[in-house]
């Protein structure tokens, strides 16, 4: 697969050296941090076919079968303090949606704060996790992606079958993963160059992609549960929310995941 991914890239595409593939991993992410650690550069890709210990947000696994879906991680080594980048899971959100609109000519919605989704239903997440510095800069940071590409509706477990679907499932076309993944590294490297400089034309992408604002949630933390109006996410990825007494918040997304009052949405 890798070299698929590679004919699929730019001939002078910075990150090509850098992408290592494996048949099965535990999760790329993990694989990821671990290489970062060891000193891998900035655009190292981990690219699986399947992953046994596929990991989510909140402690969650994401369902990664052989062949059906993409689960790639990437490391990024931006020069800025860990504040700047509290957008960076929104960005990769954009970059997820542009990849996904050049590849297969659907453009995903975005469930804030990091749930790729089509009408009602997840199509894949991202999982960003950051290392910083003693100085509070950022040492380097993982972005994950998983894409369920095709996994028809009855191939996803009992638990997932009402609110996952794949690319292939909803656009009734062949997903093309290696073109996809290559969609996917050309947009992350992309969005990198502008990571720490302007975050504000992301951001605005990212609000015009996100369908959580206008909707009414639950927000839920390890004890508590409050409702609420989400009414719109803010340029540092805060989701900003009225409660019924009319008080407003800003809630940031390590705290919290945000649920439908009537169920995934
Ligand atoms: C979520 O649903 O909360 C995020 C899912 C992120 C899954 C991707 S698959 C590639 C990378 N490796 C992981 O273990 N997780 C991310």
């Amino acid at each position: 697969m890798r070299q698929t991914v590679l004919s699929h890239l730019p001939t002078d595409f910075a990150w090509a050296d850098r992408l290592l593939f494996y048949p099965c991993v535990d999760s790329t992410n993990t694989l990821a941090k671990q290489l970062a650690a060891q000193g891998a550069p900035h655009g190292t890709a981990v690219l699986a076919d399947r992953q046994t210990g596929g990991r989510g947000r909140m402690g969650r696994s994401f369902y990664s079968p052989q062949g059906q879906g993409i689960y790639l991680s990437v490391i990024l080594r931006p020069d800025c303090p860990a504040t700047a980048l509290m957008h960076l899971t929104c960005a990769a959100g954009v970059a997820t949606c542009n990849a996904t609109e050049a590849a297969c000519g659907l453009r995903p919605g975005i469930k804030w704060t990091n749930d790729l989704v089509y009408g009602k239903q997840k199509l894949g997440g991202i999982l960003t996790e950051l290392s910083v510095d003693s100085s509070g800069n950022v040492a380097y940071a993982i972005v994950g992606i998983g894409l369920n590409c095709s996994q028809r509706q009855k191939d996803f477990p009992p638990e997932l079958s009402r609110i996952a679907t794949s690319l292939g499932a909803v656009t009734g076309k062949a997903v093309d993963r290696s073109r996809l993944a290559a969609a996917l590294l050309v947009a992350l490297e992309e969005i990198s160059r502008s990571l720490c400089i302007s975050r504000k034309p992301l951001m605005d992408r990212y609000r015009a992609d996100c369908i959580t604002p206008g909707c009414e949630v639950s927000i839920l933390t390890a004890d508590t549960v409050r409702h609420a109006t989400a009414l719109d996410v803010d340029d540092e990825g805060a989701l900003l929310v009225r409660f019924a007494d009319g008080h407003t918040e800003a809630i940031c997304a390590g705290e919290v995941s945000i649920r439908g009052m009537y169920g995934y949405l």
